[in-house]
């Protein structure tokens, strides 16, 4: 299997690991998103093809959209096409640092060969139907946590943590 030393993934996820219902997603967190930006933009960004289906304008500009899928990838407009988690990994072999960025099929798939999480944590439970898998701190250890904030348009109070593999 290919390796990237520096594979990191990117997610939003509540208290009870929800990240997404009715392919959509659960909050809007202007700083998140923007963080979320400033991270990936120049990168590679591996997601399936129902995350790149639920963006608004696709594709991310500035990044490579690699999009895996079994189908054939018509309709997928803008990104690269692959067809299982080996490809995607050799795609991005040149990107010293390559984000999986979701959904929960693609998260879990992945997740043995990542070596870095940032992980947003937003405090409040939500009705879901897509979870993040709870991480094993056997794995993975925390090697930050910022101050935790609140988003003045929602309310919602968040923290940004980052994980490595240990
Ligand atoms: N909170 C967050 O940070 C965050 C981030 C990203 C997404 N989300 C949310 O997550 C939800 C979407 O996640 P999801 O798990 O339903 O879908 P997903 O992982 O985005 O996409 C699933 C699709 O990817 C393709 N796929 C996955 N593994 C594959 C493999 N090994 N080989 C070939 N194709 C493969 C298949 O496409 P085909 O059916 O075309 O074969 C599959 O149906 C949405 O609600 C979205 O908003 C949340």
């Amino acid at each position: 299997m290919t390796e990237n030393n520096n594979l990191s993934l990117i997610v939003a996820v509540a208290d009870n690991w929800a990240i997404g219902k009715d392919n959509n997603l659960l909050w809007h967190i202007s700083d998140d998103l923007k963080r979320f930006k400033a991270l990936t933009t120049g990168h590679c960004i591996i997601m399936g093809r129902k995350t790149y289906e639920s963006f608004p304008k696709r594709p991310l500009p500035n990044r490579r959209n690699i999009v895996i899928t079994h189908g054939d990838g018509s309709g997928l407009e803008g990104c690269e096409v692959v067809h299982s988690v080996q490809e995607a990994l050799e795609q991005c072999e040149s990107d010293e640092q390559p984000f999986i960025i979701g959904g929960a099929t693609v998260y879990r798939q992945f997740l043995p060969f990542v070596a870095r999480i940032y992980l947003t944590k937003v405090f409040a439970t939500f009705d879901a139907d897509t979870f993040f898998p709870p991480i094993d701190t056997e794995e993975f250890r925390e090697v930050s946590a910022s101050e935790i904030f609140t988003d003045e348009k929602s309310g919602l109070r968040y923290q940004y943590m980052e994980y490595e593999r240990v």
